[in-house]
């Protein structure tokens, strides 16, 4: 699995964190957008957008395993506008449970955390989660594509 990360300066310290243990867990990390510091302000939809075009971008070229990282304050910022944009499924989590079920019953190809709301170690075992999760399709793959209809531009199929 590789990710595209990034934050706004309310995630900056997390995903630090977070891209340090990818890349002690041999995970790629393709890009990084957002501040470096957190006293760098800037708008989270802007990164949102950012990540999920360049998941998107890897995606549509048959890369099946790039997956999106968004680090924001509570994470729902992130997750608010990338579930905005069409072929993204952003799921943000703050328990292990639904780290694992937003990518095997939802499909998720972005997950959102929140630093002031989720502790590092906390956070490190979500992302862990995620990554060792795996689509279970059948039942659900008609819910996902449920889903997408909602974004899809009118005349395109699926
Ligand atoms: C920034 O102060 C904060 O609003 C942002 O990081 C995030 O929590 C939004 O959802």
């Amino acid at each position: 699995m590789r990710f595209h990360v990034g934050s706004d300066h309310g995630g900056v310290m997390l995903l630090d964190v977070l891209v340090a243990e990818l890349a002690q867990w041999g995970l790629p990390v393709l890009s990084r957008s957002g501040p470096a510091v957190a006293s760098e302000r800037v708008d989270y939809p802007n990164i949102a957008v950012q990540v999920c075009q360049r998941v998107l971008q890897d995606r549509q070229g048959q890369a099946a395993d790039v997956f999106g990282l968004l680090v924001c304050g509570t994470g729902q910022g992130m997750a608010m506008t990338a579930n905005k944009i069409p072929g993204i499924r952003a799921g943000v989590v703050a328990d292990v449970f639904s780290a694992q079920m937003v990518r095997a019953h939802n499909n998720a190809n972005v997950l959102c955390l929140g630093e002031r709301v989720t502790g590092v170690g906390l956070a490190k075992l979500l992302l862990r989660g995620f990554i060792d999760a795996t689509f279970e399709g059948g039942r659900h793959l008609n819910r996902v594509e449920l889903i997408g209809s909602l974004t899809r531009p009118v005349g395109e199929g699926s």
